[in-house]
C-alpha cells in the first residue's frame, strides 16, 4: 500500500484544525478507508481530546521516533469505528525534538499500513509545521472567515508551494479550502467576509464551509467527535469526507435570510 499524506493546516492558531483532523479521520473511517490520524502538536497535544482517546494513550510519536517503542505499540485503534487510528503527539517534549529523517521514516511506515494519512499541523510556521507539511500530497488549509486568518491561510499556502518536497521535485502538493465557522448572519451584516471573496483572494479549490456551531465545544468535552451527530456542522465534515475522497456532494443550504448561498453558488 502507499497512502496518501494529506495535512490540515492553516498558519493561524485555533481556526479549527484539530477539530477537522479528527472529524474527518473519523469521517474517512467510515467510509471504508483505513486511516491513521497523527498529532504533529509537540507539546500542545489535543486532538487525543477531541477523538476521546486520551486515557488510552501509553506511546507518542516521539517514543516511536526515538526507537523507544514500536510502531504498533504506540498506534491506538478506535473501539467504535474500527478503521481509524490514532497516533498521539507527546505532551512533555519540546516541539523541535523532530528531526527530518525520522519523521520521513516514520510517514514511509504509515503510508505503507494506512490509505489515508492526517497529519494535524501545529499553528504557526516553524518547526512541526514545516515536518507536517513537507511530505504532503495534499494539503487542507483551513480558514475562518476573518482577515487575519485569511491572510496567514495565504501565506501558508505559498510556504506549501515552496518548501514541500513535492514542489521540491516540481511536482503540486494538491490544496483545498475549507472555510470554519461561517456565521451566514454576520456575513450578510458585512461583519465577516463572504466565501466568495475568500476564494478571490486564496485562489485555492473550496472543498467544505463549516458553520459555526455550539456542538462542537461540546463534542470536545465529551470526546465524541460531532461527526457522529446530526447538527449541520456534522453534515459538513461528512460531506467533506466524501469530497476529499472525489465524490462531488451539494453544498449545505447554511442561509438565515434569503438566498445568500444562491448567490454565492449559483
Ligand atoms: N465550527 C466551529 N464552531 C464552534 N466552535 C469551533 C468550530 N471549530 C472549532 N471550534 C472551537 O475552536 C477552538 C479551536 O479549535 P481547534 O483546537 O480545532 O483549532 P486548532 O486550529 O487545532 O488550534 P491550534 O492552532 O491551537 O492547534 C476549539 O475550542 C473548538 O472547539
Ligand atoms: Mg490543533
Amino acid at each position: 500500500m502507499s497512502g496518501c499524506v494529506i495535512t490540515i493546516t492553516s498558519g493561524k492558531g485555533g481556526v479549527g484544525k484539530s477539530t477537522t483532523t479528527a472529524n474527518l479521520a473519523v469521517g474517512l473511517a467510515m467510509l471504508g478507508k483505513k486511516v491513521v490520524a497523527v498529532d504533529f502538536d509537540i507539546g500542545l497535544r489535543n486532538l487525543d481530546m477531541i477523538l476521546g482517546l486520551e486515557n488510552r494513550i501509553v506511546y507518542d510519536i516521539v517514543n516511536v521516533m526515538e526507537g523507544e517503542c514500536n510502531l504498533s505499540q504506540a498506534l491506538i485503534n478506535d473501539k467504535k469505528t474500527k478503521n481509524l487510528y490514532f497516533l498521539p503527539a507527546s505532551q512533555s517534549k519540546d516541539k523541535n525534538i523532530l528531526d527530518k529523517q525520522k519523521v520521513a521514516s516514520l510517514i514511509q511506515r504509515l503510508k505503507e499500513e494506512f490509505e489515508i494519512i492526517l497529519l494535524d499541523s501545529p499553528a504557526g510556521i516553524e518547526g512541526g509545521f514545516e515536518h507536517a507539511i513537507f511530505l504532503a500530497d495534499r494539503a487542507l488549509i483551513i480558514s475562518t472567515p476573518e482577515v487575519s486568518s485569511v491572510r496567514d491561510a495565504d501565506r501558508v499556502i505559498g510556504i506549501i508551494d515552496a518548501k514541500s518536497q513535492k514542489a521540491q521535485n516540481g511536482e503540486e502538493v494538491i490544496k483545498h479550502l475549507i472555510i470554519n465557522r461561517l456565521k451566514p448572519e454576520m456575513v450578510e451584516k458585512g461583519e465577516m467576509i463572504g466565501v466568495e471573496d475568500i476564494l478571490n483572494i486564496l485562489a485555492i479549490p473550496l472543498i467544505g464551509i463549516v458553520p459555526e456551531d455550539e456542538k462542537i465545544v461540546s463534542s470536545t468535552n465529551t470526546g465524541e467527535p460531532v461527526i457522529y451527530g446530526d447538527s449541520l456542522s456534522a453534515k459538513a465534515y461528512q460531506n467533506i469526507a466524501k469530497r476529499v475522497l472525489g465524490e462531488e456532494v451539494p453544498y449545505l443550504d447554511l442561509k438565515v435570510k434569503k438566498g445568500f448561498f444562491g448567490r454565492l453558488f449559483k
